[in-house]
């Protein structure tokens, strides 16, 4: 039989060399467990000569403990060990620059709308949507285009039925806002327009429109003028200056187009990109509403007369910010996006 002193030698080095806190714990079991050898020594007790039975059982008491400590010991190490290596693992530099997440931007076409819709709204007009497939009667009867308007037509429309299409314009908003509304009426639409152009530079088949619609008593082509040289000088910079030319659109009369003084060259540049030396830039469409419009919804033309205006946004859009295709605005590469924050 081994003695005491034989076997914490050997639990020493046993321990001192577990590698790991399970092979500890097996060398726990190996000695302490209820077939350890230190348990073993304490069964044979009763073997041991009455005499020399009480040193033995300190010995053996002795070597119990002992053993229990370098097991304690050993398992301490690991778990400081443990403890260490996570707060290793864990550690955070707060001197380290924070990252950005990546947050969207809203889309030039509709930072325009905004920046448009907000002019008005300051003048008190109310927002309001219509439909992007319209009827043909909100389109265009009631709008009073002649029936044989070349836009009418199968090959410059994008028809759904006979009589439903995507609509060419915003101004059947015009109209579905005479029916359903009594004057004073004060309001602006922007929304999208289709029609069957081939994209280039200055085209494409989807596009947006911003309509204006003012009825009430009294109103004349001079409040027409003062509001929408108004709007191009908050659109466009105070030194803007406007001039009406002669149009002719079927729901207007007189009709107008709006230019802008070139807010480039100022008109002073013969080779201005902008103007093209001309230093005007035309920039919207206008009018008083035509009486026949008016009568849809039903007013009496006697007493009410009314402006329109409509206005492309994309154009407004490239003419700002110097955009001289199109097309960038819908091929949705994020490095011509993230240029307008
Ligand atoms: N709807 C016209 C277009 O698409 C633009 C327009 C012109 C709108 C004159 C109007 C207006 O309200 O009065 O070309």
């Amino acid at each position: 039989m081994r003695t005491p002193a034989e076997i914490f030698d050997e639990a020493k080095a046993a321990i001192e060399n577990a590698d790991d806190p399970s092979k500890t714990e097996d060398l726990r079991i190996r000695y302490l467990g209820k077939k350890g050898e230190v348990t073993a020594l304490l069964k044979t007790m009763g073997t041991i000569e009455p005499q020399e039975r009480k040193a033995f059982g300190m010995q053996v008491n002795k070597l119990k403990q002992d053993v229990e400590a370098l097991i304690e010991a050993r398992k301490r190490v690991f778990a400081d060990a443990g403890k260490q290596s996570k707060l290793a693992a864990e550690t955070i530099d707060v001197s380290e620059p924070g990252k950005i997440p990546a947050a969207g931007t809203k889309h030039i076409i509709t930072i325009t709308i905004d920046e448009i819709v907000r002019i008005f709204a300051g003048l008190g007009y109310s927002v309001i949507e219509g439909p992007e497939v319209e009827t043909v009667f909100h389109n265009f009867d009631a709008l009073n285009a002649a029936a044989d308007h070349p836009s009418r037509d199968m090959s410059d429309t994008f028809y759904i039925t006979e009589d439903t299409l995507l609509r060419t314009q915003t101004s059947p908003v015009q109209i579905r806002t005479l029916i359903s509304q009594k004057p004073p009426i004060k309001v602006i639409s922007p929304g999208r327009c289709f029609r069957t152009d081939t994209p280039d530079a200055t085209h494409s088949p989807m596009f947006h429109q911003v309509e204006g619609l003012l009825v009430d008593e009294g109103v004349t082509m001079t409040d027409l003028k003062g509001t929408l040289d108004f709007f191009a000088k908050k659109m466009f910079g105070a030194d803007v200056r406007t001039r009406f030319r002669p149009h002719f659109f079927p729901f207007t009369e007189p009709s107008a187009e709006m230019d802008m003084s070139c807010f480039i060259c100022g008109g002073n540049d013969q080779s201005c990109r902008v103007c093209k030396g001309s230093g005007w830039i035309e920039i919207l469409g206008c009018g008083m509403v035509h009486p026949n419009v008016l009568k849809v919804g039903g007013l009496d033309t006697d007493r009410y007369t009314g402006f329109a205006f409509g206005m492309g946004v994309e154009r407004s859009a490239m003419l700002k910010h110097g955009i001289e295709d199109i097309r960038l605005f819908y091929e949705n590469d994020i490095r011509f996006i993230e240029q307008f924050y």
